[in-house]
């Protein structure tokens, strides 16, 4: 009999939360929840269990405030951190969250030494590279949550325009997870058409900007934290698409080297994500406006990188 796959949530926040509520939808695995407020991990994990009689999904859920039952895990979900308020930027989170995705990392990787880690606290480029730091782990196990959710948002906005369903609008999108991030309308389509055959320049032009300042849309809105509904559905399908094997072609932040010529950051870019984590990374030819937006947003990178570096002296 096999036994099932084991993922650890760090940090039972709304992100959190909310991913463990859908990997225990999905019947990932048994889900174990973490967070160092007293009862937080404990309370929720336990109300999210009493619903799996009622929506039918069996896997085990624990809340701690310890590491010890994390161990063994396939998958670690890091979402601790501060989340920003109304008017900040990701950026203006590092200095505190680096100290917090450090400890967690570490912690964490002690007692699950195999696992795949995907970090979706911000600033989320430099904290995945924080967390590879912190861990030791080869690169191709640490993998940060935004393209899918940056995606998500590009795909949701493209079908809102034309009045189709969502399902059918694929995308690309690549760079860091700032507004400066590269939603690529030459490599999307909806149902396999081009859409640029579907939406003119000028529309196109106002759902790019529309993705790349989504996540401040969602903060303006709630004013009193950030989005965990889509970055949670994110993070969950890359748990499925690592704990299942099934080489998903994602947009993820992987530490790229030679790719894309980048030279040692983890940045966002299309990836094949199975078992093992990031199991090949897919170059693209870029126009000379694509790779230009493209240079800015790694640029943007390697400076909050530089930042972290510093702080991790
Ligand atoms: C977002 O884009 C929280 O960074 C996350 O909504």
């Amino acid at each position: 009999m096999t036994k099932r796959a084991k993922i650890t949530i760090i940090g039972a926040g709304n992100v959190g939360a909310t991913c463990a509520h859908w990997a225990a939808v999905k019947e990932l695995g048994d889900i174990v929840l973490v967070d160092v407020v007293e009862g937080l991990p404990q309370g929720k994990g336990l109300d999210l269990f009493e619903a799996s009689p009622i929506e039918g999904f069996d896997c085990d859920i624990l809340g701690t405030n310890g590491y010890g039952e994390t161990a063994d895990s396939d998958v670690v979900i890091i979402t601790s951190g501060l989340a920003r308020k109304p008017g900040m930027s990701r950026d203006e989170l590092l200095t505190k969250n680096v100290e917090i995705v450090k400890t967690v990392t570490e912690q964490a990787a002690k007692f699950s030494p195999n696992a795949v880690l995907i970090v979706v606290s911000n600033p989320l480029d430099a904290m995945v590279y924080t967390a590879w730091k912190a861990s030791g782990f080869p690169t191709r196990r640490v993998v940060g949550q935004a393209g899918v959710l940056d995606t998500a948002r590009f795909r949701a906005f493209i079908a809102m325009e034309l009045g189709c369903s969502v399902e059918d609008v694929s995308t690309l999108l690549l760079g860091g997870h700032g507004d400066d991030m590269v939603p690529l309308p030459g490599f999307t389509s909806v149902g396999g058409i081009p859409v640029t055959h579907l939406l003119s320049k000028l529309d196109l032009d106002r759902i790019v900007e529309r993705a790349r300042k989504g996540g401040g849309e969602i903060v303006g809105l709630l004013k009193t934290g950030s989005a965990y509904y889509a970055p949670a559905a994110a993070a969950v399908q890359m748990a499925e698409a690592i704990i299942k094997d099934k080489r998903r072609v994602l947009p993820c932040a992987a530490y790229c080297n030679s790719e894309f010529n980048i030279g040692g950051y983890f940045v966002g870019v299309p990836c094949i994500l199975g078992r093992t984590g990031v199991e090949k990374i897919i170059e693209v030819p870029l126009n000379e406006e694509e790779q230009a937006a493209f240079s800015v947003s790694v640029a943007h990178v390697k400076e909050l990188v530089g930042q972290v570096e510093q702080l991790m002296k």
